[in-house]
C-alpha cells in the first residue's frame, strides 16, 4: 500500500485528490489547521473514526507557516507521494494579505520542499513530490497558454507561485528530486469555496430561486477562464507523479469563457433571470486583473494520456443542481424554525 502525504486536503482539490487516491488503495496522511470551528466538511464523506482498524485517513494538525511541524510529520509518515495543495488561494485577498500570500504560498512551499529533501536523503527513498502551480501565473501573458509561455504575474497570489515554481525546479535540478509542477488551470466544482466566481454565482442562483436572496453582487464579468472539473484535475496529479521523468505539465481543458458567459448558462439552468438580481460592486474589482486565460494541455495528452472528461455544460449543471439542493435544505431548516447562515465572504 502506497502513503500519501496532502497540503491543503480540506480543501476542493484535497478532497477529490484523497478520494481518488482511496480508490488507487492509499493510505492518506492530511495536514489540517487549527480552527475555532470545524473544518473538515469537504472531507466528512471519506473520514472515518482514527480508532477504527480500517482507517485510512489520517488527518494531522499542522501548518505551511511551521517548518519544525512539516519536517517532523513527513520524518513520522515517510510518505511514497508528497502534495502541496495548500494555499491562501484567493487572487483577490491577496492583495490586502500579501506578505501573509506569500508566506504560505511561496515561503511554506520551500519549507515543505526542505523538509521533502530531506527526508528523500536520510530514508534513501525515491518520494514524489506534486507542486499545484496555476495558471494565474502566466497573468498578462496572451493564450493559448503553454509550458513555454513567459509568466506575467499579476497579484501577490500568482508573483508568490511563481517563486514557488521555481523552487520546485531549482529543487528537482540540484538534488536531483522527483518534483513536478502541474500548472492548473481554473477546475470547479460543487464544493468549489463559495468566494470564488462560479460557485458564487451557482450558490447565490440557488439561493435566488428559492427565494433566499434577491441580489449577487459581482465584479468583472468581461473576464474570460478555462474552467475544468477539479475531478478531472486531481487524475492529472496523480498521473505526473507517475510519469518515468519529473516534468512540468499544463492541465487545462483548451476553451473558455467569460463570466458572463459561465453566469448566462448557469442562470438558464437555474430558471432565474438574472439581469434582474445581478448588481456591480467595485470592491470585486482586482488592481491588476488577468483577462484571458486558456490552456493548451498537448504537452499531458501526449505524454502523460490525460484529457478531461467532463464536459463545462455538464461542470455548470452539477454545481447548479448542488446547490440548487442546498437551497431547498436551508428552505427547510427556516421554515422549521431554524437558523441559516448567510455565508459570502466581503473579499469573494
Ligand atoms: P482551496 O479550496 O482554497 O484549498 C486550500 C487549502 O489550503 C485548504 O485546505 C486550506 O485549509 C489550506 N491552507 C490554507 N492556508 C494554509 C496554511 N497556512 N497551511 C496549510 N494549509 C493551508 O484551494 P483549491 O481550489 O483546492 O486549490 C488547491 C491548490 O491548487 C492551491 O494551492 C491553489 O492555489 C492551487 N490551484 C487551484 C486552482 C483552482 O482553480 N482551484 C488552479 C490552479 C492552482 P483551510 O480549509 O483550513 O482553509
Ligand atoms: N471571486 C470573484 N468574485 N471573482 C469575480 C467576481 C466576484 O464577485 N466578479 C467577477 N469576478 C472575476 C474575477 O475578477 C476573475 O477575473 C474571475 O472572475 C475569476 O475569479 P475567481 O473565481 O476568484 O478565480 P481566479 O481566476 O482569480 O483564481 C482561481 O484560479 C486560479 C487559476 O487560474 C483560484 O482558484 C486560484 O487559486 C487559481 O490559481
Amino acid at each position: 500500500m502506497k502513503t500519501a502525504f496532502i497540503s491543503g486536503i480540506t480543501g476542493q482539490d484535497g478532497s477529490y485528490l484523497a478520494e481518488f487516491l482511496l480508490g488507487k488503495g492509499y493510505d492518506v496522511h492530511g495536514i489540517v489547521r487549527r480552527t475555532s470551528t470545524f473544518n473538515t466538511d469537504r472531507l466528512d464523506h471519506i473520514y472515518s473514526d482514527p480508532h477504527a482498524r480500517d482507517c485510512r485517513v489520517h488527518l494531522h494538525y499542522g501548518d505551511l507557516a511551521n517548518a519544525a511541524r512539516l519536517r517532523q510529520l513527513i520524518d513520522q509518515i515517510q510518505p511514497d507521494e508528497v502534495y502541496n495543495l495548500g494555499a491562501q488561494s484567493h487572487v483577490r485577498v491577496s492583495f490586502d494579505q500579501a506578505e501573509y500570500t506569500a508566506d504560505i504560498v511561496a515561503t511554506g512551499t520551500l519549507r515543505l520542499l526542505e523538509a521533502f529533501r530531506d527526508y528523500a536523503r536520510s530514508s534513501g527513498r525515491d518520494p514524489r513530490f506534486y507542486q499545484a502551480s496555476s495558471s494565474e501565473m502566466f497573468g498578462a501573458s496572451a493564450p493559448p497558454q503553454t509550458e513555454t509561455t513567459p509568466f506575467y504575474p499579476r497579484s501577490p497570489y500568482a508573483v508568490s507561485k511563481v517563486a514557488a515554481h521555481w523552487y520546485a525546479i531549482n529543487f528537482r535540478e540540484a538534488h536531483n528530486l522527483f518534483i513536478a509542477n502541474g500548472i492548473l488551470f481554473n477546475h470547479e466544482s460543487p464544493r468549489r469555496g463559495e468566494t470564488f466566481v462560479t460557485r458564487k454565482i451557482t450558490r447565490a442562483l440557488g439561493r435566488i430561486r428559492e427565494g433566499l436572496q434577491d441580489k449577487l453582487y459581482l465584479g468583472n464579468l468581461e473576464s474570460r477562464r478555462d474552467w475544468g472539473h477539479a475531478a478531472d484535475y486531481v487524475r492529472a496529479m496523480w498521473m505526473m507523479l507517475q510519469h518515468s521523468e519529473p516534468q512540468d505539465f499544463v492541465i487545462a481543458t483548451g476553451e473558455s469563457y467569460s463570466v458572463r458567459e459561465f453566469l448566462d448558462k448557469a442562470a438558464a439552468y437555474a430558471g432565474v433571470d438574472w439581469q434582474k438580481h445581478v448588481e456591480f460592486d467595485p470592491r470585486y474589482l482586482r488592481p491588476t486583473e488577468v483577462d484571458y486565460l486558456e490552456g493548451d494541455c498537448t504537452k499531458a495528452k501526449t505524454l502523460l494520456g490525460w484529457a478531461p472528461e467532463i464536459s463545462f455544460d455538464q461542470l455548470v449543471r452539477a454545481m447548479v443542481e448542488g446547490d440548487l439542493e442546498l437551497a431547498r435544505q436551508e428552505r427547510t431548516l427556516l421554515a422549521a424554525g431554524h437558523q441559516v447562515s448567510v455565508r459570502g465572504g466581503a473579499h469573494g
